[in-house]
């Protein structure tokens, strides 16, 4: 039983849930009311957490709903009892894998895989073992594999990598023994790139693009827009901190001058490769918790955009807080430490401006937020 107790809903509320792994599968809370109801119910959760901070942002923007079948990025678990290999997602907050034979949130190409992996797989998840195996969809549909459980590079994983990448048509598959170790290419048939606005850089392998096309556009959009309230010019040089492969970095540099920096060495090194000779463009690696942006170097910028992972950018809003920067955009993932932040600004004299909440996590409890903060 998945569904959670804030999740119970009257009668009326409720509809049949599209997927038969609802309530066993851990991915979806949120299918068993209809469409009306989610989007009311989803929308107000984020609007009570921020108010419930004393947070009063100027306007709530329309709220940005992505749609089912979409997600281009997905972990699957690949499981060998005895002779029989599964594939499943957790249940929620489990280690217990549910098998599952559709998914109605992933993309047409992801989703096919489901059928695919496990007999792809066969040489490769031992009995008694399990391994993740991430798969994400970068320029022109080319799909990225990262198996992470696995280290050997032997003459016989050879042939059953190429084998795997065959059946599944992955452009690049890599190896890692934990969550933690960089990833090691063991096939790649072509490069993989992700073009965003003015930048196209070469996609490192497990690289963290966003989740959907649509939910990249829609937080793309209310970045710019932001921008576009003020102003500025190509010389103008804006931050783009926890900046990833450059998704805002790309479009930034279209009107105007950009510094991205990035804690993942790989894509801080790739960023920073796309920069070379460019004089609106510099990149640099830098953990943001430890080391934030201080007060001194932010003085450089017209605007910051900051979109930290789940457990947000405390250091370096405490440093944007005591700063002159006049526009501040956060995007977050996770509205609790978004809210936490969002105090931090507000405190040091930022008013808080508009607020959007983008729905990109469909039918489960996970919202996205963006919001901007104006000092004059
Ligand atoms: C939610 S992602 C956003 C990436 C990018 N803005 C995008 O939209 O594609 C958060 C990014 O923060 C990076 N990150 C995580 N911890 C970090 C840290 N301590 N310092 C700097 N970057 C970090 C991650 O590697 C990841 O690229």
């Amino acid at each position: 039983m998945t569904r959670l107790p804030e999740t119970d809903f009257p009668n009326s509320d409720l509809t049949a849930p599209p997927c038969p792994h609802f309530e066993e599968c851990g991915s979806c809370q949120l299918q068993h009311i209809t469409e009306e109801k989610y989007r009311a119910w989803k929308e107000g959760q984020v609007r009570d957490l921020i108010a419930s901070n004393g947070l009063a942002p100027k306007e709530w923007l329309p709220a940005v709903f992505v749609s089912k079948g979409t997600r281009r990025r997905a972990t699957f678990t690949v499981k060998r009892d005895t002779e029989k290999i599964t594939l499943g997602f957790n249940k929620y907050h489990s280690h217990e894998i549910v098998e599952i034979s559709s998914c109605e949130i992933l993309s047409p190409r992801l989703e096919k895989l489901i059928g695919i992996l496990p007999t792809a797989m066969e040489g490769l998840v031992h009995k008694g073992t399990s391994l993740d195996v991430m798969v994400q969809e970068a320029d022109n549909d080319l799909l990225d594999c990262v198996i992470t459980g696995l280290d050997e590079t032997g003459a016989r994983q050879t042939g059953q990598i190429a084998r795997l990448a065959e059946a599944c048509d992955f452009a690049r598959v890599s190896f890692r023994k934990d969550t933690f170790a960089v990833p090691v290419t063991q096939v790649r048939m072509v490069a993989l790139k992700k073009t965003s606005g003015a930048l196209n850089v070469e996609v490192p392998a497990g690289a963290f693009l966003q989740p959907s096309k649509e939910g990249e556009a829609a937080l793309v959009g209310a970045v710019m827009s932001a921008l576009s309230s003020r102003k500025l010019g190509k010389k103008d040089k804006i931050a783009d901190l926890f900046s990833g492969c450059g998704t805002f970095a790309g479009h930034i540099l279209e009107r105007y001058s950009v510094h991205a920096v990035e804690g993942e060495r790989q894509m801080a090194e790739t960023l920073a490769e796309a920069a070379k000779g460019n004089a609106r463009f510099s990149a640099e690696w830098r953990d943001l918790f430890k080391e934030p942006v201080s007060t001194r170097e932010l003085r450089d910028y017209s605007a910051v955009v900051f979109d930290p992972p789940r457990a947000g950018a405390k250091e370096q809003c405490q440093k944007l807080s005591k700063s002159s920067v006049p526009l501040i955009i956060g995007v977050s993932c996770n509205p609790a430490t978004f809210a936490r932040d969002a105090k931090i600004l507000t405190a040091g004299g930022y008013k808080f401006k508009t607020a959007q909440m983008v729905d990109q996590f469909t039918w489960s409890t996970h919202s996205e937020i963006v919001g901007v903060f104006e000092k004059e």
